[in-house]
């Protein structure tokens, strides 16, 4: 079923210029681009994001990071687009995730992890909200997509 998924580029990602790598890995795995843009965040627009952390004790030094520089946020589209984005990504602790994965290739660090993708359905849903408004959503039909599925 075609679904949208959130994925941020957190600080750490812009700042070592990983950006086209990453969007390179969606691309090749037959996601298609259907958001993008570069934000400087806000401590209202973290606190929202992350509202479910607000009160674990890494949270403090989660959201100084977050604001550390700007992000990408983008929305990705695709057959089983949240379960896929999770798996391109990889597991939250670069300690656990497998090479190959975005986490497993580029960093070292869980406070320091390059790159956020939404664990659900339902959690893409609410974030795609809170990051983008509904126009700046732009949905085609890519011509591909006959060789992707
Ligand atoms: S928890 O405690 O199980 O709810 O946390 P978890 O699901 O593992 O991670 C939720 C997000 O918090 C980030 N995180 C951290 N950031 C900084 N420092 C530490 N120690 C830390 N632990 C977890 C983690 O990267 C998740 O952020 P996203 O953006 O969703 O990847």
């Amino acid at each position: 079923m075609e679904e949208t998924t959130f994925i941020m580029i957190k600080p750490d990602g812009v700042q070592r210029r990983l950006v086209a790598p990453i969007i390179a890995r969606f691309e090749n795995r037959g996601l298609t681009l259907v958001a993008i843009k570069m934000v400087n965040t806000s401590e209202a627009l973290i606190d929202q994001h992350y509202a479910e952390l607000v009160n674990k004790p890494f949270y403090p030094g989660l959201k100084q990071y977050m604001l550390s520089g700007p992000v990408i946020a983008m929305v990705w589209k695709g057959k089983a687009a949240a379960a896929l984005g999770r798996a391109i990504v990889g597991a939250t602790n670069p300690k656990e995730s497998a090479p190959g994965t975005i986490r497993g290739d580029f960093c070292n660090d869980v406070g320091r992890n390059v790159i956020h993708a939404s664990d659900s359905v339902e959690s893409a849903k609410r974030e795609i909200a809170l990051w983008f408004k509904p126009e700046e959503l732009v949905h085609y039909v890519p011509c591909d997509l006959g060789w992707v599925y």
